[in-house]
């Protein structure tokens, strides 16, 4: 398997998808065959898993059960999707991948990132990304962004909100310090031109 895999992780906000794209049309545009992709990416079967997990009836839906179906939803995309394109020499670049589930799942809903961590090395046969790029947004940057309406008064969801994107960019940021030679962090908080810039060096290091 010679192509090289990417994934792109940050809270709400990061502007990672913009940066995706852009990076896209760059490789593509100097010969490359880059693959953007995103899970579920249009497996069918990884879809229906995700229509699961996102099924607003499903209240009750236990966290390890969450953390499995996003497992089991990341491997049929992996397997269906990712590999193929790597097997073919292919650049793959996946927003989102088994450090979502480390920080959403292992920190921020409290299952553990070691649990998480294992379970997700059974659903990917141990397939990490050669590089992840960790888009650094502090929430309340990254919420804004997203809420073009932030001249509304905050109230208790939205305090509820922010407590728990506080915890996914704590979780982030610990998962950077666990696998420093893998995650690479980039300031976010910048103009996107210049993350641009700094997302494409970090790329073409590994290239
Ligand atoms: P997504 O639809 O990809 O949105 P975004 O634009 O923020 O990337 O993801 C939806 C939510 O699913 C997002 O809040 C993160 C969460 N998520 C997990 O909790 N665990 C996971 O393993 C993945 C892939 C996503």
């Amino acid at each position: 398997m010679n192509g090289v895999f990417i994934t792109f992780e940050g809270g709400e906000g990061s502007g990672k998808t913009t940066i995706a794209n852009m990076i896209k049309d760059t490789l593509t545009d100097e010969g490359y065959h880059v693959v953007l992709t995103r899970e579920p990416g249009g497996v069918d079967i990884a879809e229906k898993i995700r229509d699961v997990i996102v099924d607003v009836k499903n209240t009750n839906m236990d966290k390890k059960t969450e953390a499995l179906l996003y497992a089991a939803s990341r491997r049929q995309h992996l397997v269906e999707k990712v590999i193929p394109a790597l097997e073919k020499g292919f650049i793959v670049i996946c927003d989102r991948y088994v450090d979502s589930s480390l920080v959403y799942q292992g920190i921020a809903r409290g299952i553990g990132i070691d649990e998480v961590y294992e379970m997700n090395l059974f659903a990917t046969d141990n397939k990490l990304p050669d590089r992840t790029i960790f888009f650094d947004v502090k929430p309340e940057v990254g919420l804004k962004r997203v809420h073009t309406d932030s001249q509304r008064e905050v109230n208790r969801l939205d305090l509820e909100k922010l407590d728990f994107h506080q915890k996914v960019y704590e979780g982030y940021l610990e998962i950077c310090n666990k696998y420093p030679e893998r995650i690479v962090k980039v300031d976010a908080h910048v103009n996107v031109g210049e993350v641009y810039r700094q997302v494409l060096e970090r790329i073409r290091e590994i290239l």
